[in-house]
């Protein structure tokens, strides 16, 4: 019997209405457009002015529901991917499972930073594959905004809040859906990315507040030489065992830190430019939303299509990184 494999069937997104341009930017920090746009390929960034990480999500998956027609009870499970949770507990997904009304699922939250969304595809897609659920509903959502500091010009240029979600449900196309996947965690990266306030390493205090420990830290530069190797690294490698070529691959689909790290993928990988989602200019990095608000923004405008062969990559804190196969099925939009 062919293996039961688990299958996006549909893609919501949503981004708050508020931009940060860089050229607000510049009137708050000591940087500028060109810095940022030849630096990171980045010209604005979302921020969401009132709420938290569970209302992205929220709005997510009622987008998700509404395209794919189906109601809040019909979801089995949750799964949400952030490094920015409402509180510590309860879980981000108890919160997005109460506000869209899935009242038959249940859910927890995954914490791989930008990695978290392929994480939680994968954990979703095995409750798929072993037939245990129908529909199960992965989150990558983060409010980038509570945690960066802006007055840090090395980070806040570089962050920004989104959500999507995806729906999983059992592939009615032998050939279709989640093919392979390579998912890796270093942890002794963790000094050059990390958050080390408020946890129990260093419980909130006025000590911990007044350091900026509860803002995001990046050495970006030791971080970008292990993300493009990391990356091109796992692209290439899930590709060339499947017995694939770049001319066989329709889609990248990178998560969006830096268009440099994004191109030396591409390029690794043998692909066109062309074959590479990229809207990193009109969001920047919002950690776990990258990947999802690619396939749901190029889904909806028609140009990710049924049949078409994908690359899923990232690489974030930990340091994780890792790459998914996939062959898309979900009806053609747009
Ligand atoms: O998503 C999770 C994984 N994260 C990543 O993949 C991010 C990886 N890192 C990066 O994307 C890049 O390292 C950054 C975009 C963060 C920085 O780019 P860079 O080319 O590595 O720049 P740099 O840190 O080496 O800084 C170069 C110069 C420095 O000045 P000096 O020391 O050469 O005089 C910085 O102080 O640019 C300066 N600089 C800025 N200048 C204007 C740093 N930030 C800014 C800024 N505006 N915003």
């Amino acid at each position: 019997m062919p293996k039961r494999r688990a299958a996006i069937t549909a893609v919501g997104h949503f981004v708050p209405e508020t931009i940060l341009s860089n050229a607000d930017l510049e009137k708050m920090v000591d940087t500028t457009d060109e810095w940022i746009r030849t630096r990171t390929g980045i010209s604005e960034r979302r921020i969401l002015k009132d709420g938290a990480t569970s209302d992205l999500g929220a709005a997510a998956v009622r987008d998700l529901l509404s395209k794919r027609g189906i109601g809040p009870d019909e979801i089995d499970m949750i799964i949400v991917a952030t490094v920015t949770p409402d509180m510590f507990f309860p879980s981000t997904a108890c919160l997005i499972q109460e506000k869209v009304g899935a009242k038959k699922a249940w859910g927890f939250d995954v914490s791989a930073a930008c990695s978290g969304f392929l994480f939680a595809l994968m954990t979703g897609a095995q409750f798929i594959e072993n037939g245990s659920y129908k529909r199960v509903v992965v989150v990558g959502a983060d409010k980038m905004s509570s945690i960066t500091d802006y007055t840090d010009r090395n980070n806040c240029i570089l962050f920004g809040d989104a959500s999507a979600a995806v729906l999983l449900e059992p592939s009615d196309d032998e050939n279709g859906g989640i093919i392979d996947h390579i998912l890796r965690c270093d942890g002794s990266g963790e000094r050059y990315l990390n958050m080390r306030g408020g946890g129990s390493l260093n419980p909130a205090s006025h000590e911990t507040v007044d350091k900026g420990m509860h803002y995001l830290f990046q050495d970006g530069k030791s971080v970008f030489k292990v993300a493009v190797k990391g990356m091109a690294d796992v692209s290439a490698e899930i590709v060339e065992r499947n017995g694939l070529t770049g001319a066989q691959v329709d889609w990248l689909v990178p998560h969006q830190a830096n268009l440099r790290i994004i191109d030396a993928t591409a390029e690794r990988m043998g692909l066109e430019p062309s074959k590479v989602m990229i809207n990193i200019n009109k969001y920047g990095n919002t950690t776990a939303a990258t990947i999802p608000l690619c396939l749901s923004e190029w889904w909806m405008d028609g140009k990710l299509r049924k049949g078409q062969t994908l690359v899923l990559a990232a690489f974030g804190a930990g340091y994780t990184w890792g790459s998914v196969l996939m062959r898309w099925t979900a009806g053609n939009r747009g």
